[in-house]
């Protein structure tokens, strides 16, 4: 354990309870970060991401601990925005979500608006909000949004637990110690990318191998040519097989455009098959029930293609594309949600099929583009999984089961 990180004159007030005992309870738990991590101060947040906000996770303590933060008058001081929720906050009773779970999932939302939280429930708080710039620091928490910021954005973020993120929010602060520093964003491995990359779900599969590879490491990719919202599919993979919150991209992401440093003992890896990923990810399901899109949360360009795609056709399983409110809001006046509707599938916001109480749904199957989807799904939501290309996916919506791959390799999603 490190030594006490050095604070200023209202750090230290706030540490004293004189902002009151919500807000020194925060300061606390800030505090106690940083004397485990070594930190040698704290860094003020521009902006704060909220995980532990599904019911189905958080139960009956979480509600309580969050309940009791907010009657000792803690409030955020900076932005801060939620994860997704257990459910669509708005349609959740056509969705088939049951009522009491539903009422407590409101009461936590409701917890977390008396906090002063904004009940924006998304994995990808940068397609819709304050894009965060280049050495901003944050205190998010949801992996992916993690992985984007300090990778393809430049921003500078530890991957934060529900409560320590809620703690940044509260003050203000987080503890200066990993991603916050230069030396802390240095590559530990080089990995040779030597894969033919088509598809968002190659970018997965590729993420899958890279994740279980380099831990929670920093790895440099080389032979990756996809840049901007096409990466997510790889960053969300490698902070679901590892716990990779920064990844450069030679040529692409911006800190490797300038360089990056390589840690001493950096390992050299190389991927040539993407084989061992997708046997991995798939499951025996031929019966397909679902098929879930959007994870991490789409983009209104996804929503756009899918409406496309499905124009003039009907569904025999159900389509499910997970999204933002305010995307959905977006794709909704664009007349998307309609036409995907006239299909049979469903632009759901706010949640997504592993934060949801999926088992009570009555699916069993899931065919997924995510290869996070496709590693958590199985073990959080108990769904037999196939994971292949969103037009894949689709196919297997039109058909209710598995096909063959798809006869145009280039994905429209990369
Ligand atoms: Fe987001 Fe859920 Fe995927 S939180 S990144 S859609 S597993």
């Amino acid at each position: 354990m490190g030594a006490e990180p050095k604070l200023t004159a209202e750090e230290r007030a706030m540490l004293a309870g004189e902002a009151g005992p919500g807000v020194q309870r925060a300061m606390e738990i800030v505090v106690a970060l940083g004397r485990i991590y070594g930190a040698a101060d704290l860094v003020p947040v521009a902006s704060v991401q909220v995980s532990g906000v599904s019911y189905k996770n958080l139960g009956e303590a979480g509600l309580q601990f969050l309940q009791e933060w907010a009657s000792e008058g803690a409030r955020t001081r900076v932005p801060a925005t939620l994860n997704p929720a257990g459910m669509d906050l708005v349609a959740w009773r056509e969705l088939g979500f049951d009522e009491e779970f539903a009422r407590r999932q409101v009461a936590v939302i409701e917890a977390y608006v008396a906090l002063g939280v904004e009940p924006a429930a998304t994995c990808a708080p940068y397609l819709t909000g304050g894009v965060p710039e280049r050495g901003q620091h944050l205190a998010w928490a949801e992996s992916s949004a993690v992985s984007y910021a300090n990778s393809i954005l430049g921003a500078r973020t530890n991957r934060e637990g529900g409560p320590s993120a809620l703690a940044a929010a509260i003050t203000g602060r987080t503890a200066r110690y990993g991603l916050h520093l230069d030396d802390g964003r240095r590559a530990t491995a080089v990995v040779d990318a030597r894969c033919p990359l088509r598809s968002e779900a190659d970018l997965g599969a590729l993420g899958f191998l890279v994740g279980r590879e380099v831990g929670n490491g920093v790895p440099l990719l080389r032979g990756v040519r996809h840049e901007g919202l096409a990466l997510r599919s790889l960053g969300a993979a490698m902070a679901a097989s590892g716990a990779v919150a920064l990844y450069h991209v030679e040529g692409v992401t911006p800190e490797a455009k300038d360089g990056v440093d390589l840690a001493p003992g950096h390992r050299e890896l190389a991927v040539d098959d993407l084989a061992p990923a997708y046997d991995a990810l798939n499951g025996p399901a031929e019966q397909i029930d679902l098929v879930s899109l959007g994870c991490p949360h789409a983009s209104l360009a996804e929503i756009e293609a899918v409406a496309g795609y499905l124009d003039g056709r009907r569904l025999a399983a159900a389509l499910w594309i997970t999204t933002s409110r305010a995307t959905r809001q977006v794709a909704e006046q664009a007349g998307l949600v309609a036409r995907i509707e006239t299909a049979g599938g469903r632009v759901v916001a706010d949640t997504c099929m592993v934060v949801a109480p999926v088992a009570g749904l009555g699916f069993r199957s899931m065919a997924t583009n995510s290869a996070k989807m496709a590693f958590y799904a199985p073990s959080h939501s108990g769904l037999s999984v196939r994971f292949g290309p969103a037009e894949q996916c689709l196919e297997a919506a039109l058909e209710g089961r598995w096909p063959e791959p798809p006869s145009r390799p280039e994905g429209r999603w990369s």
